[in-house]
């Protein structure tokens, strides 16, 4: 099997362990926790977001250096693995987990009511379309397909960290 072929398998797997994963954290979470575990659902909620953040806000980053290491260099083989690395072992995972327990306390404590819940939820959606964008982008880089400046890849780092802001004061803040 060629060198692509063994990654798209991997790529496979990886996607479909996270899937998997998730779908058992919703099954205990929704089946049998009840709600006075509150605070342990939440902790794991904010520990899951600290890592899909890190990584979110560390992948752009990554391929500002990719970019500026141009096609073919050995730097730019590194970031490769490095990129695939953190997308399949951490920023998949970390959302997905955040997503589970993160709707788990929008309905068992919440009800999915409160204007700051809403449009927290808007900000997250829009968080996960980053995340879809970058998940692509990473695939881009993969196979040499470098089409954006290093300082698209800048920008782009500040958008995470944008949305980060504004769902982090709605949720604590609550202000509507
Ligand atoms: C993926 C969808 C998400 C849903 C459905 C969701 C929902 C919730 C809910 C209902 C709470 C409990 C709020 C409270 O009891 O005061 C909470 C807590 C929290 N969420 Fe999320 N969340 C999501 C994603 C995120 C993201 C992406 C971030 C940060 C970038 C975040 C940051 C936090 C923080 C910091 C808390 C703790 C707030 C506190 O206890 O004062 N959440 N989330």
């Amino acid at each position: 099997m060629s060198v692509q072929g063994s990654s798209e398998v991997a790529k496979d797997r990886s996607l479909l362990v996270s899937l998997a994963g998730g779908l058992v954290l919703a099954v205990v979470l929704f089946g049998f926790v009840p709600l006075e575990a509150e605070l342990w659902v939440k902790s794991l909620h904010i520990l899951a977001v600290i890592s899909w953040m890190a990584g979110m806000l560390y992948l752009p980053r990554l391929f500002v250096y990719h970019t500026e290491a141009g096609v073919g260099s050995a730097q730019a083989e590194t970031f490769k693995v490095m990129e695939r690395r953190l997308m399949r072992g951490i920023i998949n995972p970390a959302m997905i987990v955040t997503w589970v327990a993160g709707l788990w306390l929008a309905y068992e404590v919440y009800a999915f009511r409160g204007g700051w819940l809403h449009a927290k939820l808007l900000f997250v959606v829009l968080l996960s379309g980053v995340h879809g964008y970058l998940s692509a982008s990473r695939k881009r880089f993969e196979r040499d397909e470098i089409t954006k400046t290093s300082r698209h890849w800048r920008i782009v780092n500040e958008v995470p960290a944008l949305l980060m802001v504004a769902i982090v004061i709605l949720v604590v803040v609550k202000p509507f």
